[in-house]
């Protein structure tokens, strides 16, 4: 395991970017894990930069993400595959044929956990970590051997996404979600990059991992 400390989000959107770009340099067709939520946008940005300003292409990466929203369609603003679309996969060259966003309706978990299979793993996995300490939306205690699965969402997760980031309330956050289980992220991913900052620089993500 490798722990840098940067001294702002900026730089820490850079490294993250950087270790992603290395990656696609080695294997093209790597697949690659995306996350959502504020921390992971700066990285967005970053890469989004390098294809413009450095030729780094997406072409033949292939794409899954974390999680989704029960029941969100992928034009409806609040979902994962959204968010993804529009922050990241919209500016690159990715081709539509390797992009496999986990959906919020008619998702079948097990196809997905055998998709990931099919691919021999997730090459780089990328991870943000909620205030309760979730990875994607396994909430505390969740099985370590969890695959693929729909979860009931922790009340502070409701808040934290309904704090006017995202959602305007608590209440307007969907109650269930599907997410890639705690199992498939150890023992499917070959590397993790889990970020933890803010944009706001308040250290608050840094100094929940280091308690945890
Ligand atoms: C998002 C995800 C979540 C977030 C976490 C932190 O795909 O799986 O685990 O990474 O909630 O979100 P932010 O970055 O908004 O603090």
């Amino acid at each position: 395991m490798l722990l840098v400390v940067e001294a702002n989000y900026e730089n820490m959107s850079r490294r993250a970017a950087q270790m992603i770009a290395a990656q696609l340099r080695v294997k093209p067709n790597s697949v690659i894990g995306l996350a959502t939520g504020s921390t992971p946008e700066g990285i967005y940005e970053e890469l989004i930069r390098m294809h413009r300003e450095e030729g780094l292409s997406f072409k033949q990466a292939r794409f899954v993400n974390l999680d989704e929203y029960k029941g969100l369609s992928p034009d409806d603003s609040q979902s994962y595959q959204y968010f993804l679309r529009t922050k990241f996969l919209d500016h690159i060259d990715a081709d539509e044929k390797n992009v496999h966003l986990v959906k919020g309706r008619g998702f079948q978990p097990d196809e997905y956990e055998r998709l990931i299979n099919s691919f021999g793993g997730i090459d780089l996995q990328l991870l943000g970590i909620g205030s309760n300490g979730h990875l994607g939306f396994n909430e505390p205690n969740t099985s370590s051997k969890s695959l693929t699965h729909e979860v009931k969402l922790h009340q502070k997760t409701k808040q934290d996404n309904g704090d006017g980031r995202f959602f305007k309330s608590a209440d307007d956050v969907p109650e269930r979600a599907y997410t890639m289980g705690l199992g498939t992220i150890i023992n499917k991913a070959k590397k993790v990059i889990l970020v933890a900052g803010d944009r706001a620089g308040t250290g608050k993500k840094l100094r929940l991992l280091q308690e945890l």
